[in-house]
């Protein structure tokens, strides 16, 4: 049984991945994260207790950290999750952007050089192709590379990072880039979990200027089996896309939140846009397609509404997050505070 390293595996996507591999059951999985805001050990209940499941509270940018880990677990692969990953925030403050993506990306490349690992999977984002106008086509591997936000931008310098190590050491390194996921256990900051819980709860949702933004919405399913693939099956060196075909308007995803949950449609709320706000993210996948044999399965009109319901059933996560009680969960489950 080969062990892989998952950093962020506490996140949103980290921590489907993290339940995906576990059920799949043919890894030893060593999860490390730092649990800032965005970390919920809630998430991964039930499986960091399994034999298989080890979660280690820490950050990848500290170098002697990093060094134990890959020691005392014997590290095959990582897994590379970890990071700021709000535009917002990075709007607000760009610096925590460079210290995790970029210095902290820099940091774990080097422990798993030193380590010898067998791969290193680096999930990046479509970001960092900056933006499309509405007839241009999707983004393919070979746009270049124009981030417009600090967190796009550190996302884009991480990636060439990666890019170095496997042209100048020789490290067997894959990157993959998707579009904006969805799905059970997102962090309601982002699009989709803020306004289903606004809604929910008849709060204003907030539409950042004409909300004629377009993004290509990716179920989190889907996207966790793509970086399995690009574990087994990817070339090193090379760049994958992943997208979902489900380009919307950001306005007609909250209009359909307000028809699965109920709400009134007077909660829309237009406000002031978010500065330098792209406009249009559309991914080619055609490359993970061929290679990779990967297809996204979810449909956004079906992953929309399973997800709205994720939401509405699992209320006491809801309340924990919104109250802030998630993250006391360190505390409950180890006896011991942060
Ligand atoms: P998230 O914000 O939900 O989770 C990030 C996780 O990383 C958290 O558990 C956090 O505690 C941890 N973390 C942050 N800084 C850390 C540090 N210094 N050391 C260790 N752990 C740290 O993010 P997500 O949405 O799950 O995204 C995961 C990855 O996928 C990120 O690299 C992100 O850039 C990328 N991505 C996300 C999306 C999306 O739509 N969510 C789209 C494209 C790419
Ligand atoms: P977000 O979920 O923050 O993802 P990203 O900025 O990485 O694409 O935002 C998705 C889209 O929704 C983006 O165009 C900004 C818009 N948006 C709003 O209109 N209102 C909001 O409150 C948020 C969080 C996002």
């Amino acid at each position: 049984m080969t062990t892989l390293l998952i950093t962020g595996g506490a996140g949103f996507i980290g921590s489907n991945l993290v339940g995906m591999l576990a059920a799949a059951g043919q890894h030893r999985l060593v999860i490390l994260d730092a649990l800032t805001y965005a970390g919920n050990l809630q998430n991964l209940a039930g499986l960091i207790d399994s034999e298989h499941v080890v979660f280690v509270h820490g950050s990848i940018t500290d170098a002697d950290l990093l060094g134990k880990v890959f020691a005392e677990h014997s590290i095959d692969a990582v897994l590379h999750l970890a990071a700021e990953s709000h535009v917002d925030r990075s709007i607000a403050s760009a610096a925590p952007f460079v210290e995790t993506n970029v210095t902290g990306t820099l940091r774990l490349l080097e422990a798993a050089r030193a380590a010898s690992v067998r791969r290193f999977v680096h999930v990046s984002t479509d970001e960092v192709y900056g933006t499309l106008g509405p007839d241009d086509a999707p983004f393919t591997e070979q746009t270049p590379l124009q981030p417009n936000s600090p967190y796009s931008a550190s996302k884009a310098a991480s990636d060439l990072l990666v890019r170095a190590f496997v042209h100048t050491y020789g490290m067997d390194c894959v990157t993959t880039r998707c579009s904006n996921n969805y799905g059970p256990y997102q962090f309601p900051e982002k699009l989709i979990p803020l306004m289903t819980l606004n809604a929910l709860e008849g709060k204003s949702l907030p539409v950042y200027g004409d909300g004629r933004q377009v993004r290509d919405w990716l179920h989190v399913e889907d996207h966790c089996r793509g970086i399995m693939l690009a574990l087994e099956h990817g070339r090193s060196g090379e760049v994958y896309n992943f997208g979902g075909y489900g380009e919307r308007f950001n306005i007609d995803i909250v209009q359909r939140i307000i028809e699965l949950t109920g709400a009134d449609a007077s909660l829309i709320t237009h406000v002031t846009d978010r500065p330098g706000h792209d406009r249009r993210y559309a991914i080619d996948p055609r490359k993970a397609s061929t290679e990779l044999g990967w297809q996204p399965v979810h449909s956004v009109e079906q992953g929309l509404a399973e997800t709205i319901a994720w939401y509405r059933s699992n209320a006491t996560w809801c309340e924990n997050v919104r109250s802030g009680a998630y993250l006391d969960y360190y505390a409950k489950h180890y006896g011991t505070s942060l």
